[in-house]
């Protein structure tokens, strides 16, 4: 018996870094999807394949042996996934041997949520297969649990977004808040190539916020507004003034210094094809940068992004979370 389940990837259209200070972010689940499937084994061996990556690795007890690719590659990428996977045996109440493949479409370490998305569908397939009756807030905690071996201490947006799906009010003091987005929202994501850390990105703005509190005080105060604005803009499904106001926010985000020469070039290149807006999403410094855009402008701004190099996809919400594709 095997099962197949697979999570969305997310980006952040409002509110990065400021969220670190307590305001709110708004985060969607992207329809670019994390796919895992999980086979029983015979033997006791949690067996992991990453096809993307070119991993191949298993734990059996304490032992962690590496099939295919770099051993310190292949347990940093992995461990969180068996931490998913021993919680929900821990929930089943017996050992068992699994098969675990890997196949994701999501860049990896660029803002988009990747390894959230694998720890849910992981964790939603597994579950499955087993036939242990897991809750979808369950499914967020363990991916929650898991993450925290990845980065420390995650905000817990890319978890819940990846279990979740739809769009997400998020708080550090009152947690996520779904939301109700009635229409659609068009994206070109421009991926830069360059991989960054979301904890050195986090260090820099703590360190100018040290320097500069007052200044910093204001900015943060403008980056609220913004994400309120951002609120009535969908309510209205006003899609022109999110575009500008993405343009605002990335202002933002450049004047607190996480914006790079790479993320520059992909930004301006989508304004000048006629993007109502564009920004970096995530920790930037590299990474992502996003693109809002009438439908029949998508493949224009695509194309202008790649000729300022980057790579790209067009990306559209979705509302499904975590689900299972076959069982
Ligand atoms: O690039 P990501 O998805 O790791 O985004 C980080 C978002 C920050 O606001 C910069 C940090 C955080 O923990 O919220």
């Amino acid at each position: 018996m095997e099962v197949i389940a697979s999570a969305p990837a997310k980006v952040i259209l409002f509110g990065e870094h400021f969220v670190v200070y307590g305001e709110p972010a708004m985060v969607i689940a992207i329809d670019k999807r994390a796919y895992a499937k999980a086979q029983n084994r015979s033997d006791k061996r949690i067996y992991i394949r990453s096809s993307n990556l070119n991993l191949a690795a298993y734990f059996e007890n304490s032992n962690f042996k590496v099939e295919k690719g770099d051993p310190k590659e292949a347990k940093l990428k992995f461990e969180p996934v068996r931490l998913a996977v021993e919680k929900v045996l821990e929930k089943h109440g017996e050992t068992a041997g699994l098969n675990i493949e890997i196949n994701s479409t999501v860049p990896v370490a660029a803002g988009l949520g990747s390894s959230a998305a694998v720890v849910a569908a992981v964790t939603t397939a597994v579950s499955t297969l087993l036939n242990v009756n897991i809750s979808r807030e369950e499914v967020f905690r363990i991916t929650y649990e898991a993450e925290k071996i990845m980065h420390g201490t995650p905000s817990g947006i890319d978890p819940a977004i990846a279990t979740f799906g739809g769009a997400l009010l998020f708080q550090m003091d009152t947690g996520f808040k779904p939301l109700e987005v009635k229409m659609d929202i068009p994206l070109v994501i421009g991926d830069t190539g360059i991989e960054r850390s979301t904890r050195v990105q986090v260090d820099k703005v703590r360190e100018l916020r040290e320097r500069y509190p007052q200044i910093m005080e204001s900015l943060t105060w403008a980056a609220r507004q913004i994400v309120m604005r951002a609120l009535e803009a969908l309510k209205d499904k006003d899609l022109e003034t999110l575009g500008e106001l993405m343009n605002i926010n990335h202002a933002l985000l450049y004047g607190i210094g996480v914006s790079d020469e790479s993320l520059e070039w992909l930004i301006n290149a989508a304004r000048k094809a006629g993007a109502l807006g564009a920004k970096l999403t995530g920790a930037g410094g590299g990474g992502c940068m996003i693109a809002l855009a009438r439908n029949e402008k998508l493949e224009e701004i695509s194309e202008a992004i790649r000729r300022a190099g980057g790579t790209t996809f067009i990306a559209r919400k979705t509302d499904e979370g975590a689900r299972i594709e076959r069982a």
